[in-house]
């Protein structure tokens, strides 16, 4: 067998870009050959190489690191990413020979960003890859592989419910709703809205293959808008949210269609920055006719104890677990969360695409409809009541439409 090999050179080098270098290093046939970043290029590259998944080199700009890789993966900010990729395209006209491009979610901040991301690549007749982790995780991919037989027979699915959530961001960025894009709804909705869409998808049939019909949401803020939060952010994210609020809470429903049978079936998602448990929590489950699956990665076969006198010493709480809040008692630890929560195997999937000169599996074309699907619930919850995805006077207004959370008008629905 041939072997397939594939260097990447990635745009941004904070939280994501060390964990995809993480995952990088599990799959044979990666190498993370550049790094490009306004800060970090250096230690992810000093990283890469103790892990030995490469010796990239910093490069200054997006157009020159183009000339030295197969693959560019935008892992940079939400608000950056159309002049990035712009930049790359422009590279590819101007001769770099890339394989294709990866793109971290959310695809864009709205249906328009994420269009212009598309249209971007198919003018440079690029190959992409939408990073959606969750619907790369093991234990979804099991589940589905296990109870294939039982669904053949029975039936697929007809309600999952999706969930991620912990205590809020890393960085001030995401926090701002005009950079991000909105809250928690548009920094994790786009997860669990993949997520739920995915597993309900009956065994065999492509990832758009269920057609959704309408989406009904709330969004709110619990939390971060109480005085004593309130404070707190504004000291340590540099972000008001008495004057510029984010939601931290969200939850909906989708309404999916069956084109062959006409059956309907339900996606229910929850996000929230206001998860007061040990962590990072991504919550799966799903009902079928006569069977069910449920994921909790907050279930591990490892758990540490670290009593108060040893945990006075502790200065980082995250080494146990993404977003960890605890550094003390009995604490949950997953040892690879980079292959738990599916980034290993996006990167697998994107090295075989590419090397074959095909879409990832997860093109662009689907992080747009997942952006049409954030929106449009963004949409629901403002205007309060359902949006239905079969009117074309909807789907005509989703293109332009921008949230009044991102439009940094957030106080007029969430205080
Ligand atoms: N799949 C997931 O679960 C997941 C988790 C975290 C973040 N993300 C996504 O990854 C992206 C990055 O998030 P992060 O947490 O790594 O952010 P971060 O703030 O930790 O890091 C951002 C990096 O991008 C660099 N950067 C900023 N502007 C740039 C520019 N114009 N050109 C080049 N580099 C630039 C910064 O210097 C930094 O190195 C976001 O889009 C986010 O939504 C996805």
């Amino acid at each position: 067998m041939q072997s397939r090999l594939l260097k990447i050179g990635c745009v941004g080098a904070g939280f994501v870009a060390r964990f995809q270098t993480t995952a990088m290093k599990q799959v044979r046939g990666i190498e993370l050959a550049g790094v490009t970043a306004l800060q970090g290029a250096a230690e992810l590259a000093a990283y890469a190489g103790r892990i030995g998944v490469g010796n990239p080199d910093v490069f200054h700009t997006v157009a020159e690191m183009a000339k030295h890789v197969d693959c560019i993966a935008i892992f940079a900010p939400n608000y950056v990413r159309v002049p990035i990729m712009e930049e790359i395209a422009a590279a590819v006209r101007a001769g770099a020979e890339l394989k294709g491009v990866v793109c971290e979610k959310p695809l864009g901040r709205n249906v328009a960003e994420a269009r212009r991301l598309v249209d971007l690549a198919g003018s440079a007749d690029l190959r992409t890859a939408y990073f959606e982790n969750q619907i790369f995780m093991k234990p979804i991919r099991s589940q589905l592989a296990q109870l294939e037989p039982v669904q053949m027979k029975m039936g697929p699915l007809s309600l999952v419910r999706s969930a991620e959530e912990h205590g809020g961001p890393h960085e001030g960025w995401f926090w701002d709703p005009v950079r991000q894009g909105g809250g928690v709804l548009c920094d994790m909705g786009c997860h669990s809205i993949a997520v739920g869409w995915y597993a309900l998808t009956p065994a065999g049939k492509g990832i758009s293959f269920l057609q959704p019909l309408s989406v009904n949401a709330e969004i709110a803020l619990l939390k971060w808008g109480q005085q004593f939060w309130r404070d707190k952010l504004l000291r340590e994210r540099g972000v008001d949210y008495g004057e510029t609020p984010a939601e931290d809470f969200a939850t909906g429903m989708i309404t999916f269609v069956n084109p062959e049978t006409g059956q309907k079936v339900k996606a229910q998602f929850t996000n929230s920055w206001m998860f007061e448990k040990q962590g990072l929590r991504l919550f799966m489950d799903g009902m079928g006719p006569g069977y069910a699956f449920e994921v909790n990665t907050l279930i591990s076969p490892l758990s540490v104890f670290i009593g108060d006198v040893a945990a006075e010493k502790l200065k980082d709480a995250e080494s146990a677990l993404e977003k960890a809040t605890a550094s003390r008692g009995l604490l949950a630890v997953q040892y690879n969360e980079a292959d738990l929560y599916g980034y290993t195997d996006e990167n697998a999937d994107a090295l075989q695409a590419f090397t074959e000169g095909k879409h990832g599996m997860l093109p662009w074309s689907y992080g747009l409809e997942i952006t049409k699907l954030v929106m449009a619930a963004y949409m629901s919850a403002e205007r309060k009541r359902a949006i239905d995805l079969t009117d074309p006077l909807v789907r005509q207004e989703l293109e332009t439409y921008t949230p009044l959370v991102q439009q940094g008008r957030g106080s007029e629905i969430l205080l």
